[in-house]
């Protein structure tokens, strides 16, 4: 299986989400790097300024908003699949039912929409999707989400098999905190959105299977051969 790099200038991409946090980073890189058209998807109704965006309604978790998104986009070989939610859901105690809804978001979003979007990037001869993962696919804080973003990790090391023989590179993008919506209540250090959004526009010029996007998922990932106590006991440090 070999990696090829798609073009951005002069192609049209679909970003999931792509109304606010690193969804909006990135449908504005896309744009930066001469993309001719961006559908950008929220699940409520907005604009953008920008004539080369086209803005779509989607929610990832119903199959006939994605289908009635793949029938309008047709023309996409870059797929950003980045919506998420992050619903605080501590694994022993949460009602099954929220972390069943991250993993529906999460997990099942992205296969959905991958679903969907396939035979259109397979109309190209190369084409690219980005998965927006996290550290937290792979180090636990004990709620629902890491258990989705853990799934994810696999649904996307499955998809870039299913999808290599069609011509589309699958890339999961791992980084820790951003500064968006999502990490509104933390207090910490985090990325911003844009640098983040640049490493992602790389690895789709490249083809790059996965982007460790900031220090701390270099850390946790070359972390992951040793004994685990060490790994929690690193981060406990840290
Ligand atoms: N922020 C971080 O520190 C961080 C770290 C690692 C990974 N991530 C991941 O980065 C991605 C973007 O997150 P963010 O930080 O930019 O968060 P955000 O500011 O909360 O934005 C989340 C985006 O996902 C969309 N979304 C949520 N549920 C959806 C659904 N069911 N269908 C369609 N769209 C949906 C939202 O659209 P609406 O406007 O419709 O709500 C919004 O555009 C997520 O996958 C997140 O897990 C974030």
């Amino acid at each position: 299986m070999s990696s090829t790099g798609t073009q951005i200038n002069g192609a049209t991409a679909l970003v999931t989400g792509g109304n606010r946090g690193l969804g909006k980073a990135v449908v504005q890189e896309l744009l930066d790097r001469g993309a001719a058209k961006v559908y950008a998807t929220s699940r409520s109704a907005f604009t953008h300024s920008d004539p080369r965006v086209v803005t779509l309604t989607l929610d990832v978790t119903s199959d006939a908003s994605v289908a009635a998104a793949a029938q309008v986009a047709t023309d996409v070989s870059i797929l950003v699949n980045n919506a998420g939610i992050h619903s605080s859901t501590p694994v022993l105690t949460a009602p099954l039912d929220e972390i069943q809804g991250e993993l529906d978001a999460n997990l099942f979003g992205v296969l959905r929409v991958t679903r969907a979007f396939a035979p259109i990037l397979a109309e190209h001869e190369t084409s690219s999707i980005v998965n927006v993962l996290s550290v937290l696919s792979w180090i636990s804080f004990g709620t629902g989400y890491e258990v989705s973003k853990a799934a994810a990790w696999s649904a996307t090391n499955g998809l870039r098999l299913a999808l290599a023989d069609q011509g589309t590179t699958v890339t999961g993008l791992h980084v820790g905190y951003m500064d968006t919506d999502m990490t509104a209540g933390i207090d910490a250090p985090k990325a911003d959105p844009r640098e983040i959004a640049r490493q992602a526009a790389d690895a789709i010029l490249t083809g790059g299977y996965e982007v460790l996007a900031d220090d701390i998922s270099h850390q946790v990932k070359a972390g992951l051969s040793a004994d685990v106590t060490v790994l929690y006991g690193q981060l406990a440090a840290a």
